[in-house]
Parts: structure tokens; C-alpha cells; sequence
């Protein structure tokens, strides 16, 4: 164990000396008060520190002693539902110790050691066990929680029970003596370890027709949201939360103001899932980490956070990470490299930003897990940016923008308009929209590709015809053209348009998303049908059918979605009769 001595104070970084023997990322205790930091940086004794709590009234010559340990959360029952700040210490807790989040050198484990589970054993003596395989579980909530041999133990089962255990409790003795517990421990720095990565070929399903049906991400895949203030990147996370078809949601607010996530953290325990109508925050771990937070405890916070999803992931479950937002843990990591006179690279970030988020999103993936029963699980990272003054070419949008399978690129302009989600669908792309055309063929329809590509070509017509229409003036445009303007401001406002708000638009199914974009479509089909037999735009384009239009977001039913393609026809050959 290494014993050194406080030699410079600069902000959460303070450099000891002395340290001969302690290790890189070893987590080591500071002062006279034991503040938790990590070394970030080892020169012969000298070792480098970032301190995950204020860091004022600690004085040079005061002591460090490292734990040989590296930064690791504890994994296992007890941790949905949890609300932690970076490093996993309970916020309630803290709180109820301390009267605040930013208390200094206290030490509250992740998990509840008092608590006992009813464990139920699922191997039995003389089994033999290999790595991730699942020895029991533990019902926590509606949740299964698989427990699992740790990734490097395994051997032949001497003794297993069910019955009440602490997380710390021994629950199965292999033939070699090594004790299994509810619990494991596991560096957070680290990915934890799977057998092979899959294709990333099933959709992650959101409820939101931009997500779903323009730009879908996977199961599995990574998507950012870049955005200025007060665009919705917050609210799409949330919603994110709320709708995403996965087990585990782990909700990572990182570094954005304290008020915002004291609305998540008093706002999230009251929802409700609307899928199970259980509360929403049993799938649910939420880690926290404002602004008025140690920054270093922030920088730590996606590591805590991918770790614990890992965990949930290697059981065999769709995870999805929400991190909110990593711009706020770039600043971070700026903040202590600046601390540490490193060169600095573009807009004083670091040189190694861009490694860093790439190897925080490869953490992504559809797995098998390990564990001889072939279980796939997935992590799903969605990470919001926030660009200084929404300026998409500063350094974490373009290094993010490299890594990231789908872009939903959030638009100040359409936010001003009111028009949200306020995704801006000629920026935004999805990378796997080729991997799941096949799951949406089989599950939804086999044009539905088609519908996507048809709707984003006359997307695009839009804005070009809208320049002309700049120029010239809408008289100048053809009828036909005239028709596009029409049925794409229908896209606009009777697809696009979502409201986080509405009761039942908030999600909307798949098979609904369909029938929608279909119905649409459908009455542009037959306006050109129409007027290619000289019908007058002008009639064709105030049919009392464009009111059923408008209105199939509040419809629950698709059936009734679906009744709108009659009465299209029903409205054309009306006119066409007259
Ligand atoms: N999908 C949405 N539906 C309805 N309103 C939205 C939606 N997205 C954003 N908004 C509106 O925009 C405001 C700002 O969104 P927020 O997510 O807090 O922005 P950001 O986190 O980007 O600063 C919200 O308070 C809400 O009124
Ligand atoms: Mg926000």
C-alpha cells in the first residue's frame, strides 16, 4: 500500500508524492478529510489525482493513501431503481447523511449490504458452471435479476441454496472453495467482457415516427443528439426513456444544470411505464452528476453508467443508456486535462478526446453473452451533445459524429417554430437503415422501405421547391408541384410533428407509424391520379378526407387509420363526378 504526501492543489487535480508502488487508475483516499480521487497520471513517486469532491481546505502535506483498488461499481441486486451520482453513491443517501449531493469523504457503497433477496438457486450441485453463466436469480420488481458466475470464475458446484441472502452472502461453493455472492465488483474503466458482437440488424423501437420509421437506430447501436439550448435533446431523452422498447434504461445526467435534474429526479419516480403501467423507474437506474458537481465525479458518471448497463446487458436484457449530456463530460475531461498542463488539442479539449468517445460508444453492441446458454443481450447508447451556441462544428458533435450509427440532428429554427420533435430531417441520417429493412419487412409491412424513401425524396423536393417558390413566387410552380408543397406539409404537420405531451400521441406503435405514412401517401396518389384526368388541383386539395388526415394521431385505433383509404376514394371520384 502506497503512502504519500500532498505536494499541489490545482482545482480537482492534486499531486502527491511519495507514491512509490501505487498503481495507474488506483483509487486512493486524500487528506485529512479521505476524499475519494483516482490517479490519473504516475511519474517515478509522483502520482497525478483527480479528486471526485471539492477539493477547497485540503492542504499540501496532508496524506494520500491508495486502495489498490481500481474505480469500480458493485453490481447486483438493489441497483434499479437506484439514483447515484458519478462515482455510485446513492443520492438519497447522501442527502440523508450529509444534507446535500456535494458532501465531502463519504464513503456509501452502491448497494445495500443489509438487505436480504430470496434467492432461487437454478444449477445444483455437481453442475458445472463457466463464466456469465446463471447459477440463480433474484426477483427485483417485475425484473428478473440474473445472477451470474463472475466473468472470470467457474468450476463444478459443491453447495447452492435458495433462501435469504445479503449481496455479500455466499449462495454457491465450487468444488475449489471460491464463493459466489450475490455481488460482484468490476472495474468501470473497463468493458466488461461477451462472447462475440452481432449485427446490428433489430430496431431499437421508440414510439416516435422520426426515430422509427426515418432514422432508426438498433439494438445495440449508437445515436446522438446534437442541439442548442432548449431544442429538446433533454425531452428526447426522456422520452427515450420512457418508450424504448428495452428491459433496463440507465439515464446518465451529466453535468447540465442542477435544476433540470432535479425535475428528472422528482419527475421520474412519479412516471409510470406505459407498457406495463408498473412505475417506470423499476427498469429504471438514474445517475446524476450537475453542474455544481465535482467535475472529475462527472467525467467518471458514462463509466459508471455503461458499466452498470453492461451488467444488465451480460443477464441477457435490451438495455438502453441515455447520456444527457456528453458535452458536459467533455468539458470535464478539458477541465482536469487543462489542470494537468496537458497540450491541449482543438478548443483546449484534449488530444485524446476523440479515443476516449470512441471507446465510451464501442461499448455499444448486440452480444451473445457469455455463458453456455447462448443469451444475447444489447446496449443501446443515445448520447446528447450540446454545441456552444448549437454550432455543429465544434470538436465533441464532429468527433461523435465519426462514431455514431444515427444522427438526429435537433433545429433551433423548427424549435422556435414549435415544430417537435424538433429533428431536422434533411440533416439527420441513420447508417442502419439497410440492417433493418428486413425486420420491418417482416414485422410491419414490405414496402416499408419504400414509404421511408418516398417520403424522404419528397422531403427533399420540398426544400428545393420552396426555393423556387422564394424566388418566384408559388404561381410559378406546376400544378404537380404544387401538390408536393401540400402533401408534404401534411408529412410535416400530420406525421412528423409529435408532442411529448399528448396522451396518446406521445407513443405511437409501429403498425400505426405505417398506416399513417400509407394513408398520406395514398391521398397524394390519388390527387396525381386525379388531376392526370384534369381534375383541378384546387378541388382535389380541400377534400374533407384532409381533416381525417390531420386528425390520426389522436386515433387509437388503427382501423380507423386504415377506413381513411376509403374515404379517399370516396372523396376523388365525388369530385371527379361533379
Ligand atoms: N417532443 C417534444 N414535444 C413537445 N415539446 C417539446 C418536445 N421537445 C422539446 N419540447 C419543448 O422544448 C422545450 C425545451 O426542451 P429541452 O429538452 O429542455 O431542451 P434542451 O435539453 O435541448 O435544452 C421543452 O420544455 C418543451 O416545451
Ligand atoms: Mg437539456
Amino acid at each position: 500500500m502506497a503512502e504519500g504526501l500532498i505536494s499541489r492543489i490545482t482545482g480537482p487535480v492534486v499531486v502527491a508524492e511519495h507514491m512509490l508502488g501505487a498503481k495507474m487508475y488506483d483509487i486512493v483516499t486524500v487528506g485529512n478529510e479521505q476524499l475519494n480521487g483516482e490517479i490519473i497520471r504516475l511519474d517515478a513517486d509522483e502520482a497525478v489525482i483527480q479528486v471526485y469532491e471539492d477539493t477547497a481546505g485540503l492542504t499540501i502535506g496532508e496524506s494520500v493513501v491508495t486502495t489498490e483498488l481500481p474505480l469500480s461499481v458493485e453490481l447486483g441486486p438493489g441497483l434499479i431503481s437506484s439514483i447515484y451520482d458519478g462515482v455510485q453513491r446513492p443520492l438519497p443517501e447522501l442527502v440523508k447523511q450529509t444534507g446535500n449531493f456535494i458532501s465531502r469523504g463519504v464513503t456509501i457503497p452502491g448497494l445495500d449490504h443489509e438487505k436480504k433477496w430470496e434467492f432461487v438457486a437454478t444449477v445444483k450441485p455437481g453442475d458445472t458452471v463457466g463464466p456469465g453463466d446463471i447459477i440463480g436469480t433474484v426477483r427485483e420488481y417485475h425484473i428478473e435479476h440474473r445472477i451470474m458466475v463472475p466473468p472470470t470464475g467457474g468450476g463444478v458446484v459443491r453447495e447452492i441454496s435458495g433462501g435469504e441472502y445479503t449481496v455479500d452472502d455466499t449462495v454457491c461453493i465450487l468444488e475449489d472453495g471460491t464463493g459466489i455472492t450475490l455481488m460482484q465488483r468490476w472495474p468501470v474503466r473497463k468493458g466488461r467482457p461477451y462472447r462475440k458482437k452481432l449485427d446490428p440488424t433489430l430496431p431499437l423501437l421508440t414510439g416516435q415516427r422520426i426515430f422509427d420509421t426515418l432514422f432508426p437506430v438498433t439494438k445495440g447501436g449508437t445515436a446522438m443528439i446534437p442541439g442548442g439550448f432548449g431544442t429538446g435533446k433533454t425531452v428526447s431523452e426522456q422520452t427515450l426513456a420512457k418508450w424504448s422498447d428495452t428491459q433496463i434504461v440507465v439515464y446518465i445526467g451529466c453535468g447540465e444544470r442542477g435544476n433540470e435534474m432535479t425535475d428528472v429526479l422528482t419527475e421520474f419516480p412519479e412516471l409510470t411505464d406505459p407498457r406495463t403501467g408498473k412505475p417506470l423507474i423499476h427498469r429504471t437506474i438514474l445517475i446524476a452528476n450537475t453542474s455544481n458537481m465535482p467535475v472529475a465525479a462527472r467525467e467518471a458518471s458514462i463509466y459508471t453508467g455503461i458499466t452498470i448497463g453492461e451488467y444488465f446487458r451480460d443477464m441477457g436484457y435490451d438495455v438502453a443508456l441515455m447520456a444527457d449530456s456528453t458535452s458536459r463530460w467533455g468539458e470535464a475531461l478539458r477541465e482536469v486535462s487543462g489542470r494537468l498542463e496537458e497540450m491541449p488539442g482543438e478548443e483546449g479539449y484534449p488530444a485524446y478526446l476523440a479515443s476516449r468517445l470512441a471507446a465510451f460508444y464501442e461499448r455499444a453492441g448486440r452480444v451473445t453473452c457469455l455463458g453456455t446458454d447462448e443469451r444475447m443481450g444489447s446496449i443501446t447508447i443515445v448520447g446528447a451533445v450540446s454545441p456552444p451556441g448549437g454550432d455543429f462544428s465544434e470538436p465533441i458533435t464532429q468527433n461523435t459524429l465519426r462514431i455514431a450509427g444515427t444522427f438526429w440532428a435537433l433545429d433551433t429554427t423548427l424549435a422556435h417554430a414549435r415544430h417537435f420533435p424538433a429533428i431536422n430531417w434533411i440533416k439527420s441520417y441513420s447508417l442502419y437503415l439497410d440492417s433493418v429493412q428486413e425486420w420491418f419487412a417482416d414485422h410491419v409491412s414490405e414496402d416499408w422501405r419504400e414509404l421511408r424513401e418516398r417520403t424522404m425524396y419528397l422531403l427533399q423536393k420540398e426544400v428545393e421547391l420552396q426555393e423556387i417558390v422564394q424566388l418566384v413566387g408559388p404561381d410559378a410552380l406546376p400544378e404537380s408541384e404544387k401538390a408536393i408543397l401540400e402533401i408534404t406539409r401534411m408529412l410535416r404537420e400530420d406525421f412528423l410533428q409529435q408532442s411529448a405531451y399528448d396522451a396518446v400521441d406521445s407513443f405511437c406503435p409501429l403498425d400505426k407509424q405505417y398506416w399513417m405514412l400509407k394513408v398520406i401517401l395514398a391521398y397524394h396518389d390519388a390527387i396525381m391520379k386525379a388531376m392526370d384526368r384534369g381534375t383541378s388541383i384546387k378541388l382535389l386539395l380541400d377534400l374533407p378526407v384532409k381533416s381525417e388526415i390531420a386528425r390520426m394521431k389522436e386515433r387509437e385505433d388503427v382501423n380507423d387509420i386504415k377506413a381513411i383509404l376509403g374515404q379517399i376514394d370516396e372523396n376523388m371520384s365525388s369530385v371527379e363526378g361533379a
